[in-house]
This record gives structure tokens, sequence and C-alpha cells, in this order.
């Protein structure tokens, strides 16, 4: 099923660390046209700046940091090394910070008609009036298991038993927090990804929630 040129479509997808989040989430923007974007690369990228420039005042070194913030900026595979994960999860407890990356998404999804944002906040805060709001699970285990092998890719000596660590306290953090925690929007759809078979069976299931959204929206 596609969607026409002047269909609107905004998806949210949100959920822990390696819960699967992202791969579903580019995976359904590349098969229905929806332009995608990773909210996590964005407080990773803050983060980043942040420990690269030890700037005076943070808030206004942000503000222009993000203001013309090409997406290119952001495949850069620093983002993904494990002192940021974890210096992101503390910068991103803070509501000032929050407020600039939250103008950068909300300016992000009105460019486009079909859009789809991961990240923590996005069914709850960033889009609360998104079509489809997905909110992905899985066990810590496997989710760092995930992680594990990413990482082992570039690092042939990091731990699980790290990793599995700097993950549970991530998770932690984010959920905890008193501005954005992680949490389930009341109308998300749940995808338990441990439980599932294979990245087919997760598309499979994201696909059926989708189209049966359009055929509600357009008709079939
Ligand atoms: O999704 P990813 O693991 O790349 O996100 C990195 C970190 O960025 C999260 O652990 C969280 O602290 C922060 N984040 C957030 N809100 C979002 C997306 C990410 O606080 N919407």
């Amino acid at each position: 099923m596609k969607l026409k040129k002047h269909h609107k479509l905004v998806v949210a997808a949100d959920g822990s660390a390696a819960s699967g989040k992202t791969t579903g989430a580019k995976r359904i923007s590349k098969k229905y046209g929806l332009k995608f974007l990773s909210s996590g690369l964005l407080y990773r990228y803050a983060s980043y700046q942040l420990i690269k420039h030890k700037p005076k005042n943070k808030i206004s070194f942000l503000k222009k940091v993000f203001k013309n913030l090409s997406l290119k900026k952001l495949e850069d595979k620093a983002l993904h090394n494990p002192e940021i994960s974890a210096h992101t999860s503390i910068i991103a407890k803070e509501q000032k910070i929050r407020n600039i990356l939250k103008l950068f998404q909300k300016k992000f999804a009105k460019k486009y008609n079909k859009v789809c944002i991961e990240g923590r906040d996005i069914g709850t805060v960033i889009l609360p009036n998104a079509d489809i709001k997905f909110f992905f699970k899985c066990s810590l285990d496997v989710a760092a298991r995930r992680r594990f092998k990413e990482l082992r890719k570039n690092n042939k000596q990091i731990k699980f038993a790290e990793v599995k660590k700097a993950m549970s306290i991530r998770d932690n953090l984010d959920r905890k927090r008193k501005n954005s925690p992680l949490i389930q929007a009341k109308n998300a759809v749940i995808v338990q990804t441990d439980k599932l078979k294979n990245i087919k069976g997760m598309l499979n299931k994201l696909s059926e929630v989708i189209e049966k959204k359009i055929k509600e929206k357009y008709g079939s």
C-alpha cells in the first residue's frame, strides 16, 4: 500500500535503548516514504558538542549549534561511543536543552507531510497528535546483547557486562527523570521486540498498524 502525494502521516516511535525502535522506524520510513529523524542523535550531537567545546553558556551555544544543523552531521560514528551515550542521558535531563531540541524536532515535523520521529518522548511531548504512536519494548538482556554486537565491531575489548550495566543506568535515568521521561503514550501500540521472531516479523506488525491507519484516513 502506498501513500499518495497529498496524504499526511505522522508516526512517533519511542522506546528504551536498543529496543529496536531505530531499526523499526527506519524500515517503515523507507517502505512508506516518511521523512525519518532519530531524536536520540540530536541529544548525542548536543552532548558531543558540549564535551568538545566546553562552552561557558551551554544554552546559547546549543541554540547556535541547532539553528541550522544539517542532518549530515548526525552521521558521525563518534556519536555512538559509550562515553557519549552515558553523558547524553545526563544532559537530556535539562529542560532548557530539551526545549532547544524540541524546537528543532517540531520544525522538522512541520516541514513534511509524511514523517516519522523516534526517541523517548515523541508520542508524549513532541508529536502528541501523531497518527500512530509505537512504543518499543525489549528485555534488558536481549537489548544489551544487540548493543554489544554493534559495539564489538569497533571495539574488540568491550565487555558484555559493562554494556548491560551502562544501558541499565541510562534507561533508568531516562525513565525516572522529571522532564519528558520515557513513558508509554496512552494510545500507543506496544511492539515487544524480544517476542518477535525477526526483523521481518517486526516489520509485518508495524506495517499492519500503518496500513490500517491509512485505510481509516483515506479509504482503501
Ligand atoms: O535513542 P538513543 O539511544 O540514541 O538516545 C540517546 C539518549 O538521548 C537517550 O538515552 C536519552 O537520554 C536521550 N534522548 C532523550 N529524548 C529523546 C531521545 C533521546 O532524552 N527523545
